[in-house]
């Protein structure tokens, strides 16, 4: 979908901002509208704390002269703004795509309200389309995987479980210094009990699950952008 369709949905996340808040700021290309829309409002007179989920957003919202504090700093955050990788009809979600998972749920928790920006391409009936990025620590990765791969088993996953690589074919490293398990099931029958066996595993940090952390989303359409509620 469109940069345009991304950037409308984005702006309808931008109109709930309103000075006094505190505002988490979401990773991805999705989020990335929101932070510089977001910067616009600031640049004329907009007063708002950002917390940023990633290195990335927090150096797009310097540039963007955002004022950024963080969850050491500050109490609760008012709202979350995020892209998603998947969003089902009770706005559960896949995220982690870009690698920022552990921060993005980390911020989105802390936060009184999540809402969710995407195009209308993210909709799916039941989520596991998308691979579903499992952050896990460098030590014991070997055993950690084979733990991840039973609990795919129970779970029926359709597809390989696959350390995610960079584009030059390096090992993937997040922001926290951990790496990326990308799980391919091909549909999530039972979300909130494979979020506890993945938690169960000492060697998993966090997955890229968001249940029951988002109640509005904006998803935009070639029609238009659609309030999605809980
Ligand atoms: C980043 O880790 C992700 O959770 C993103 O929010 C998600 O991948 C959506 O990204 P896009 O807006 O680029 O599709």
């Amino acid at each position: 979908m469109s940069e345009a369709l991304k950037r409308e949905a984005a702006a309808r996340a931008v109109a709930e901002i309103s000075s006094g808040m505190k505002v988490g700021l979401g990773t991805g290309s999705t989020a990335r509208h929101f932070v510089d829309l977001l910067g616009e409002r600031v640049t004329q007179g907009l007063e708002i704390v950002g917390v940023p989920t990633s290195e990335a957003t927090a150096r797009q919202a310097r540039d963007c002269g955002i004022p950024l504090s963080d969850l050491d700093a500050l109490d609760r955050l008012d709202v979350t703004v995020d892209g998603a990788d998947e969003i089902d009809a009770a706005l559960n979600l896949i995220k982690g795509g870009g690698g920022a998972l552990l921060r993005e749920k980390i911020v989105a928790a802390a936060s009184d309200a999540m809402i969710v920006i995407a195009d209308s391409s993210k909709l799916v009936e039941t989520l596991g389309r998308f691979p579903l990025p499992i952050e896990v620590n460098a030590f014991g990765l070997g055993a950690t995987r084979r733990a991840v791969a039973d609990v795919l088993a129970r779970h029926d996953a359709q597809g390989a479980l696959r350390l995610r690589v960079t584009a030059d074919g390096k090992d993937f490293v997040t922001d926290g210094g951990h790496f990326i398990l990308d799980a391919f099931f091909g549909r999530i029958s039972q979300p909130e009990a494979l979020s506890s066996e993945l938690l169960n595993i000492p060697g998993v940090v966090q997955h890229g699950l968001f249940l029951n952390m988002c109640r509005k989303a904006y998803v935009a359409t070639p029609n238009g952008v659609e309030t999605l509620l809980k």
